[in-house]
């Protein structure tokens, strides 16, 4: 690995900003600088001639005028569900019966599992996105399959099997002890590999009985660093269905609560539909509320109400949820979640949104120290974006006089092709794409 030196305008966060104009919250340098070597960043700052004389041998890219920010990080997505993308369904219980357990069982074959994988963390680097909390199916050889594209590309990733013992079909069953076992050898095999991280996955309370979610009580005090993800208060079918299995329990997310599931390692994809006595659990544990807007619109789901979550002080992450998300790219997702957060009145400026897809994200997963921002030390996962890609938003750039509108512009209407350039541990991924 050579040392590079990416020149260029550079964007990263330093804590989450306030309000629209809180130009604390960020460092932007106009003729920056970025220098990475085996991976890392090793500086950032002003650009300067002398750079080249102390690193006489780095390989300088001149991304000028794009702009230089840290990688985007997507902090729920299903990897098996790239061919489920665009399914027509009522519901989300429509949607999983019809499309998306049907697909999943072809995920017991290990070279469809291989071919998906590759063609995924293709994706992710054409949109810019660099670290993903990725479920994979039910069967061991799709976490296998995940892990090891992952691992040959030198991603940072989080992923884990799903564990469902019921309401599903045969094919996509495990048993308590299964999910169990299947879980905890394959936790021990890849948690801590490179860059990889491990999820206990149970996919939702409807799909997992009182005996699969013990065990995986007892999973998560056995490792209780690793991480836990699923999915709560979505749509209101689901719900009312939850209620009927668990019917000694208060609520939803009284049922993670009931079974040590709760916690600041924990992912709870949607958080729609919440009581206050939910909210305060979530506050109280540190679990992190994850917002899945196109999915929730494309779904009909609901709308993510953020100030109510923000008021009660719970950690919030943002994701694609592909596929029932409906787009690979960030972008997109803060574009459709602006969008969400419109109808709730609500307000979502740039600036928080960039922090959101990039340090906030860090922060739901604690990486923050790792990715998530163009520090010494960090990870060189960056993305480059260019807001003049198409023509149209060239002509709009003509009229743009801030940092602030020029994010606005690339969420409102950039997706892949805004994306000039995607490192992956310091290495030009996209271009790698061909
Ligand atoms: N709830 C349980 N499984 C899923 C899934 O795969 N996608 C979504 N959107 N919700 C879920
Ligand atoms: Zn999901």
């Amino acid at each position: 690995m050579t040392a590079r030196i990416l020149r260029g305008r550079i964007l990263t966060f330093i804590s989450e900003p306030s309000g629209p104009d809180d130009h604390q919250s960020y460092r932007y340098i106009e003729d920056g600088a970025v220098v990475v070597d085996q991976g890392r960043i090793v500086s950032v700052g002003e650009w300067n001639e002398g750079l080249r004389v102390v690193a006489p041998k780095a390989e300088v890219i001149d991304h000028r005028p794009n702009l230089i920010m840290p990688g985007f990080i997507d902090t729920h997505i299903h990897y098996p569900q790239m061919q489920v993308i665009g399914s027509y369904a009522k519901d989300l219980l429509e949607w999983l019966n019809t499309y998306t357990f049907v697909e999943e069982q072809r995920f017991a074959d290990a070279d469809h599992a291989a071919r998906i994988a590759s063609l995924f963390c293709d994706e992710l680097v054409r949109y810019g996105t660099t670290t993903a909390a990725v479920y994979c199916s039910v069967h061991p050889q799709s976490v296998d399959a995940f892990f090891t594209e992952a691992n040959k590309r030198d991603m940072r990733m989080v992923a884990g099997k799903v564990m469902m013992d019921r309401n599903a079909p045969e094919g996509l069953l495990d048993t308590p002890q299964r999910g169990y076992d299947e879980s905890k050898a394959l936790l021990e095999k890849w948690d801590g590999v490179g860059r990889l991280h491990y999820a206990i996955t149970p996919r939702f309370a409807l799909t997992s009985t009182h005996a699969q979610m013990e065990m995986t009580q007892d999973l998560v005090r056995e490792f209780p660093d690793a991480y836990v993800q699923t999915h709560v208060n979505e749509s209101l079918g689901e719900i009312e269905f939850v209620r009927e299995l668990f019917p000694n329990l208060p609520d939803y997310v009284g049922v993670y609560e009931h079974y040590g599931l709760l916690g600041p390692r924990t992912l709870l994809g949607h958080c729609i539909h919440m009581t206050d006595r939910e909210i305060a659990a979530l506050s109280e544990t540190g679990s992190v509320a994850v917002f899945c807007p196109t999915s929730n619109l494309f779904i009909g789901s609901g709308l993510f109400d953020r100030e109510r979550l923000m008021a009660s002080n719970v950690r919030i992450g943002v994701a694609t949820d592909v596929g029932g998300g409906t787009s690979y790219a960030m972008l997109r997702t803060l574009d459709e979640g602006y969008k969400v957060l419109q109808l709730r009145g609500q307000r979502l400026s740039p600036l928080e949104s960039f922090f959101m897809m990039t340090l906030g994200n860090a922060r739901a997963l604690s990486l923050e120290h790792t990715i998530g921002s163009l520090e010494p030390g960090a990870d060189a996962d960056m993305v480059v974006l260019d807001a003049r890609a198409l023509p149209h938003m060239a002509l709009k750039m003509e009229q743009v006089d801030h940092l602030s509108e020029e994010l606005f512009l690339l969420q409102t209407c950039g997706d892949d092709r805004v994306v000039a350039e995607t490192y992956v541990a310091g290495e030009a991924a996209k271009r790698a794409l061909g």
